[in-house]
């Protein structure tokens, strides 16, 4: 069942996607050559807390830190340790926040230091494809309508869309009713209606879509070792159209 969010509770909501939104800003500007992921990860625990807020990924299904920080071939659920960034790396980092009950989910690809122009083009690509599919997160729409335009957008490009993992509704429940694919048909699923709150986040490989899962139960790679990127926002659909709600200060 979707469960619609009251203004009030959008607006506690869109408090829980500010600060995920300043926690992943934190990261971003600290992810360089040298740096462990572990130093990472405190970096976006502290801020979180400072905020009166709590990691929302800490815990769940038994994961054990705030943020998951995917490097290269690997796609989503990284557990931050003690392995350093290198010069050239992609480093994809997906983290949220609980604030007064409700979620906020948001994750982005960075650079650390100077990065191929192919892995470049794969970030670029896509970020762009997450606001495609935004962009159709509108009253009178569909869910395919958002799955379909990143898909198309995507695989113009050349890259593949990973099917085995989706975005989600989120509420006072970081994953909620409906699934939301990053492939699918226009005009199919339900309709999109106007308190609706949506995790949006392609995972895009750079090769196959094929993935697995590493023996730690968690990192999930290319099947290929292709490289993978992954944007999130969090999204409500308004009566004026899309709002962003994970945006930092
Ligand atoms: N980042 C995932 C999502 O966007 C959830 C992470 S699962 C966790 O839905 F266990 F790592 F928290
Ligand atoms: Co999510």
């Amino acid at each position: 069942m979707v469960i619609l969010k009251t203004g009030r509770e959008l607006k506690i909501m869109k408090e829980a996607c500010r600060i995920s939104a300043g926690a992943l800003k934190l990261i971003g500007s600290a992810v360089e050559p040298g740096v462990t992921t572990a130093e990472l990860d405190r970096l976006a625990e502290e801020y979180i807390l400072s905020q009166g807020a709590k990691p929302n990924f800490k815990n769940y299904n038994g994961y054990p830190a705030t943020a998951c920080i995917s490097i290269n071939n690997e796609v989503i659920h990284g557990i931050p340790g003690k392995r350093k960034i290198k010069e050239g790396d992609i480093v994809s980092v997906d983290l949220g926040a609980v604030f007064e009950g409700f979620h906020g989910d948001n994750a982005a690809t960075f650079a650390a230091g100077d990065i191929s122009p192919e892995a470049k083009r794969l970030m670029d690509v896509t970020r762009e494809s997450l606001y495609e599919g935004i962009k159709k997160a509108r009253h009178g729409g569909r869910i395919g309508d958002i799955s379909s335009a990143i898909q198309s957008y995507v695989e113009a490009r050349g890259y593949s869309v990973v099917r085995q993992f989706v975005g989600h509704g989120i509420g006072t429940s970081l994953h909620e009713a409906p699934e939301v694919p990053n492939f699918g048909t226009p005009g199919r699923g339900i309709r999109l209606v106007p308190g609706m709150t949506l995790a949006i986040e392609p995972m895009i490989n750079m090769g196959k879509a094929g993935v697995r899962t590493l023996a730690d139960n968690w990192t999930v790679v290319t099947l290929d070792n292709s490289l993978s990127a992954h944007f999130e926002h969090t999204v409500a659909i308004t009566p004026d159209g899309p709002q962003i709600m994970t945006v930092a200060d």
